[in-house]
């Protein structure tokens, strides 16, 4: 957690400003392993992530802190015996294996699947259509129930990294997020977002809360909550919300869009259909936040007390950056051949088919990809096709071990 952060910080009991207790480890600016306090309770730092959270197994946390026993505290805190033990096994060896086979370990099976096929998903891939407006506000973003940050390391690549803050309620996701997604993100946070937010009025410049909006049952006190911690010129973005009057695999407690209207009555609001901003990244390199739609589907809410960003954006820019490590979309089987490589669409599980019906509808079922067209400099264009089609995805280094294209 980057030190800076710590003026911005309150208890989310008392409301109090957060010192620090107690420094274990530290590299540069950031506290690794700690202690913090406030005037009613102390809070553990682990493995770079603050646990506000105040229960039994912080506590306990503490304990093993404050005999600096630091690998025990993150053997604790870790969920799943099977991931305790991993982790703890690879950090010994110092192994680097991948995200992709880590996750595997989880034991949850659905969940598995989610992630490692974040990138393919077309909620996830409408959110990154609103990284054009999450840099014109400018200064720290949060991403609240952040998963394992998927979105903070795209964000990353448009924003600097240290003006990011991630909170989740499991801190086994914001482990896997700093050790695979966002690296260098300002903080992370694990914290129940249906209560109050742990930072002063006004801190951020933009909020992100993508595909759990509905997962959180304060809905009231949660929308308050994120317009406090927002400044006046900020911009709070609610990618992928669902919306009652339709099915959904996993509803959590949806509701019709004019309930959700509702609780930002007072605010400028807009409502875009996930569908349409999926069209318009896809074919019109574009997001369009000047109007209100409302429709059956699902769709992103954005609310500002500023008009300034309802306006239409080229999204070109999401392009622009040098890839990371760039591969074929893993929702593609690929099968090479002497000319080049075969990509078929395959599903993970029937679940997955299930709340993603918008692939079969958006992404080629398969197709073929010449070596020469990868290769060849001057055929760049090409590439740049697959990647604004999202068949070439750009992830992190250790994502999976599938070989990046050249
Ligand atoms: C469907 S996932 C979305 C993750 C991420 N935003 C993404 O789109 O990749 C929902 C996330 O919200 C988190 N979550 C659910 N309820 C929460 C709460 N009350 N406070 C904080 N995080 C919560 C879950 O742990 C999970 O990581």
């Amino acid at each position: 957690m980057e030190k800076a952060l710590l003026e911005y910080l309150i208890c989310p009991f008392c409301a109090g400003s957060l010192q620090v207790d107690k420094v274990i480890n530290v590299k540069n600016t950031r506290i690794i392993d700690g202690i913090l306090s406030c005037p009613c309770h102390r809070y553990p730092i682990v493995s770079g992530i603050l646990c506000l959270q105040g229960d039994e197994t912080s506590e306990k946390a503490l304990n093993l802190l404050d005999m600096k026993k630091t690998s025990a505290a993150l053997y604790l805190m870790l969920e799943g015996r099977m991931m305790k033990k991993i982790i703890n096994l690879t950090k010994k060896l110092h192994l680097a294996p991948s995200f992709w086979k880590i996750i595997g370990f989880w034991n949850w099976r659905y969940w598995t699947a989610y992630l490692r096929y974040r990138f393919s998903a077309p909620n996830f891939i409408c959110s990154l259509s609103l990284m054009p407006v999450i840099k014109e506000a400018e200064g720290y973003m949060l991403d609240v129930c952040a998963g394992v940050g998927h979105f903070a390391f795209m964000a990353a690549k448009h924003i600097p990294a240290t003006k990011i803050v991630c909170v989740e309620r499991r801190f086994t996701n914001l482990y896997l997020a700093r050790e695979f997604f966002a690296p260098h993100a300002a903080g992370y946070i694990d914290w129940d977002a249906s209560q109050m937010l742990p930072f002063v009025d006004g801190f951020f410049n933009s909020v992100v809360c993508l595909d759990s909006f509905h997962y959180i049952e304060t809905k009231y006190l949660f929308s308050k909550e994120m317009m406090r911690v927002l400044n006046d010129d900020g911009i709070l973005l609610i990618p992928h919300i669902h919306n009652s009057s339709l099915s959904n695999v996993l509803p959590g407690t949806p509701l019709s869009p004019s309930h959700y209207q509702n609780l930002f009555s007072n605010l400028e609001i807009r409502m875009i259909p996930e569908e349409k901003m999926l069209k318009d990244l896809l074919s019109e390199d574009a997001v369009d936040l000047s109007l209100t739609k409302d429709e059956a589907g699902d769709f992103t809410l954005a609310v500002s007390r500023n008009t300034k960003y309802f306006k239409r954006y080229s999204t070109s820019m999401l392009f622009e950056s040098s890839p990371i490590n760039l591969i074929v979309n893993p929702i593609y089987k690929v099968k090479k051949c002497r000319s080049g490589i075969h990509l078929k669409l395959k599903f993970p599980c029937r679940l997955y088919r299930a709340e993603f019906p918008l692939i079969e509808r958006y992404f080629e079922k398969k197709l073929f990809i010449n070596n020469d067209d990868l290769k060849n400099e001057e055929k760049g264009e090409k590439k740049m096709m697959w990647q604004k089609r999202f068949i070439l995805i750009d992830v992190p280094l250790r994502f999976m071990n599938r070989q990046a294209v050249s």
